[in-house]
């Protein structure tokens, strides 16, 4: 299947990837790969099953058996539909801290390659340009101010019923940011070939449509 057409959007959190992504896979028709979500399902395995981060083999187990399904817009684990539980900043924080162990970066490698079928693939992440699909067609690295970025993701939990405190939220996006930054495999860093959008001042229709001109232009 690698013949299959791939668009990758990798970002730092919050940076509206997700939205985009999913937008962009509806208007082309195209699947669509939400990675982040899979370390979030792992990690919520591990904060369930009181897994210490030291064990690396363990957590590693999770994922390589996670029991993850997606249906349209809910995400499964087993018949358990976690949609909502996934989205807590806590379960982002250790998804962040779990994503830094390379057992389970390998573990979720061969789960990621398998969403690439026809007619395309939309996938979102930090590696997808860089580790996972480096023959994309194109490559999106979506980034906004850390500000902007902290502004985005405090409507979001607020909107979902979550609690929020901005100063919290933005000392947590910063030290996420330095992780995923930061860490030894796959860093988010954004591939040499890609198109960086900074959306800092911008709204998702408008990320939306620079995104479809660049892959019409391909
Ligand atoms: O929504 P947000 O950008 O905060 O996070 P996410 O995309 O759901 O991913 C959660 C965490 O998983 C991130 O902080 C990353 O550390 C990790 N991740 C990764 O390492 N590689 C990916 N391809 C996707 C996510
Ligand atoms: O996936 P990622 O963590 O990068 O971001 P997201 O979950 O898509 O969340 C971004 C939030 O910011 C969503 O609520 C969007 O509606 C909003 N937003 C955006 O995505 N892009 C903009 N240019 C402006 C706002």
């Amino acid at each position: 299947n690698s013949n299959v057409p791939v668009i990758t959007i990798d970002g730092p959190t919050a940076s509206g990837k997700g939205t985009v992504a999913s937008r962009i896979a509806d208007r082309l028709g195209f699947h669509l790969l939400d990675s982040g979500a899979l370390y979030r399902l792992t990690a919520l395995q591990a904060l369930r099953g009181a897994l210490p981060l030291s064990d690396e083999a363990g957590i590693a187990k999770l994922a390589q058996q996670l029991p993850a399904r997606f249906r349209d817009d809910v995400i499964y684990l087993a018949d358990e539909d976690v949609s909502h539980a996934i989205r807590a900043e806590e379960v982002g924080n250790m998804a962040s801290k779990i994503a830094a162990l390379p057992g389970v970066r390998r573990a979720l490698f061969d789960l990621q390659l398998g969403f690439r079928q026809a007619p395309g693939l939309v996938a979102d992440g930090r590696d997808m340009g860089t580790v996972i699909f480096p023959t994309a067609k194109l490559k999106v690295f979506l980034t906004a101010s850390a500000e902007a970025r902290a502004q985005r993701r405090y409507k979001q939990l607020i909107d979902k019923g979550f609690s929020a405190n901005m100063n919290d939220l933005l000392a947590d996006l910063r030290a996420r940011d330095e992780r995923d930054t930061g860490r030894a495999v796959a860093p988010l860093v954004a591939a040499a070939d890609a198109h960086i959008l900074d959306t800092s001042a911008m709204g998702v229709d408008q990320a939306v449509e620079q995104v479809l001109t660049w892959y019409t232009h391909k």
